[in-house]
Formats: structure tokens, C-alpha cells, sequence
């Protein structure tokens, strides 16, 4: 049986980075597409190549002549679109990247009628929901990545923290994808099952929780560019999950309808992940800081719902 094909729209820098990991996996062949003539060809090549030290033999194909390679894939990810620029207002950043992803569903979604869609392009609740709403495809296969970085992120911060692994630490990371408005949830975070409200002081966990909320900018800062090495692991996370049927439990952005008592919103929740994408929603039990932040979160996304141009 042929290898299940997973394509990857936009391989800038996170494109790239999700097609060198999920390469090292063996699991899947790759396509990369990008507008930019030669940029996902030179990308896929360069990849590829890694392939006899790193010991994959996976296909690699770039292309920027459309969408046609793209065809019959089993995961499609869409990271086309464009950062926030200096002097951008969100609504700005909405209307552009609402454009480029209308584009990108029109085109591959026919292409790819059974896959699962896995939405990277910012801001990106509002994203997962306009591809929601414009593909017409079941919400079990709408997904978007949020929740996968901003937890792996958390988990980090908190193994520093307490000094031991970071296999060992389980937390979690749900609400919105923007820094002021995700919700860690600190009151379930634990090592091995020994909650770490336990283990660490209040100001210590709420310092952990706030660098969390900042891991993007952080980077950015430093490196005046977004990250994208972890936001690459974090979208393999999904994909592998998907393609593999692991049923892993990842926060990602999905439609609610009814969950959390919200309707007609994505937002970033627990989800078990598997072949048909969403497997099933799962309840999280939230302390009441923890719903007020949840909540504060939906509305700050249904604000942003509201100048999409549906
Ligand atoms: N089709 C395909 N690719 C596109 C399209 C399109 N219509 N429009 C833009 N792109 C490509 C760009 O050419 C670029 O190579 O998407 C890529 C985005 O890559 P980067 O600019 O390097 O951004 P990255 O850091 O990878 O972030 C990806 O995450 O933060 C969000 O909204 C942000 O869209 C960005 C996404």
C-alpha cells in the first residue's frame, strides 16, 4: 500500500519545519507548496537530501505551479499566510490571511475531500473558523494548532522549573491562541500525576504560567522572527496522531457546538485526536479562575469572529 500523503501549504519558516520533522518520522510522503517559484522545490530538495544520514526514504515534492500534486492527501496543512507586521491592526492581519485561506480551500479541498485539515495561518481561531465555515466539511475535520505549541511550551517551562524531565510533566493549554488570552491550566499541570501546585509556591507557578503566555514573544524578541522549530513538533504531533489513529489528547482549535456551553466558535479545548480528526471533545475540569479566563478568551475570539466577511 502506497504511504499516506500529507501536504503543506505555505513552506515557509513553520512549513518547513513541520516537513523536516514529520520527514524523520517515516510515516508519511510530503508535498510543499508555496507561491514562491522554487522556494518549496529548493525546501523539498534540501530535505530530501538529509534523507540517506538521517535514514528516511520518504518522498519529498515541492511545488509553486498549484495544487494538483496535492491530491488525495490524508492530512493537508495550511501555514500560507502572513505574519502581523509593525503597525498592523489585527483586523488587517484578519483580512489578509482571510483572503489567502479562502484561496487555499478553494483549491485544495476538492483535491482532498477525505483528509483532515490542520489550520497553522494566524490569528488562529478566526482562521479555523472561516475554513470551518468555507470548506463545508464536517467539523471532526477542521483542526487548528494551538493548544499542541502553547502546552509544549508549558511543559517546558515547568520541567525547568521543578528540575526533571519534561516526559514527566503533563499539563495543558486551552482558550485562544493569542499571549493574553490562553488559558493554562495550572490546576491540573502535574508530574506523573503529583499536581505541581503541590511542588511549587504560587508565584513560581503563576511566573511559569506567564512565560508560557509569552513563549511566542519571547523568541520573537530575541530572534526578531517567530519561532517555528516547536510550532513545526507541534503540528507532527497532530498529524502523526491523525494518520497513526493514536487518539493522542492534544488542546487544538474546533468547532464547539454546545462543548464548554459555546456555540459557533473555534477555540482551542481538549480534543482526542485520531484518523477522523476530532474523536471526541473532552471535558476538562476548570477551577472557577480557570472558566472566568476560558470565558473572558471566547469572547475575545468572537470579537475577532465578527470581522471575518462570511
Ligand atoms: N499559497 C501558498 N503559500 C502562500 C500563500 C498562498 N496563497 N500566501 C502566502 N504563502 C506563503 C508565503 O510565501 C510564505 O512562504 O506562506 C508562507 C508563510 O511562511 P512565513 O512567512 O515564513 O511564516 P511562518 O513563520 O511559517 O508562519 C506561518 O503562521 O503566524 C502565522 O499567520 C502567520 O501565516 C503565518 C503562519
Amino acid at each position: 500500500m502506497a504511504r499516506p500523503k500529507v501536504s503543506i501549504i505555505g513552506a515557509g519558516a513553520v512549513g518547513t519545519a513541520t516537513a523536516h520533522w514529520l520527514a524523520q518520522k517515516s510515516i508519511a510522503d510530503i508535498v510543499l507548496t508555496d507561491i514562491i517559484e522554487g522556494l518549496p522545490e529548493g525546501k523539498a530538495l534540501d530535505i530530501q537530501q538529509a534523507g540517506p544520514i538521517a535514514g528516511f526514504d520518504v518522498r519529498l515534492t515541492g511545488t509553486s505551479r498549484g495544487y494538483e500534486d496535492t491530491a488525495g492527501s490524508a492530512v493537508i496543512v495550511i501555514t500560507a499566510g502572513i505574519p502581523r507586521k509593525p503597525g498592523m491592526t489585527r483586523e488587517q492581519l484578519i483580512d489578509t490571511n482571510a483572503g489567502i485561506l479562502r484561496h487555499v480551500i478553494d483549491q485544495v479541498v476538492p483535491r482532498s475531500r477525505n483528509g483532515v485539515f490542520i489550520i497553522l495561518t494566524n490569528p488562529l481561531d478566526a482562521m479555523t473558523y472561516l475554513a470551518y465555515k468555507v470548506s463545508g466539511l464536517p467539523r471532526e475535520r477542521i483542526l487548528g494548532q494551538s493548544g499542541a505549541l502553547d502546552t509544549t511550551r508549558f511543559r517546558t517551562f515547568l520541567a525547568t522549573e521543578l528540575g526533571v524531565s519534561v516526559s514527566d510533566v503533563d499539563a495543558m493549554v486551552i482558550g485562544a491562541h493569542t499571549d493574553k488570552d490562553m488559558v493554562p491550566l495550572a490546576s491540573l499541570a502535574n508530574v506523573r500525576g503529583i499536581p505541581v501546585r503541590t511542588m511549587l509556591p504560587p508565584e513560581r507557578l503563576e511566573a511559569v504560567v506567564a512565560r508560557t503566555r509569552r513563549g511566542g514573544a519571547e523568541i520573537t524578541e530575541l530572534m526578531k522572527q517567530s519561532g517555528f522549530t516547536a510550532a513545526g513538533a507541534a503540528l507532527v504531533e497532530m498529524i502523526e496522531a491523525v494518520l497513526l489513529d493514536r487518539r493522542r489528547v492534544i488542546p487544538c482549535s474546533v468547532y464547539l457546538d454546545g462543548e464548554y456551553g459555546q456555540r459557533d466558535i473555534c477555540i482551542g479545548v481538549p480534543v482526542i485526536v485520531g484518523a477522523g480528526g476530532v474523536e471526541r471533545i473532552l471535558d476538562a475540569p476548570l477551577t472557577d479562575a480557570e472558566r472566568q479566563a476560558f470565558t473572558a478568551s471566547v469572547a475575545v475570539v468572537r470579537e475577532m469572529l465578527a470581522s471575518l466577511k462570511l
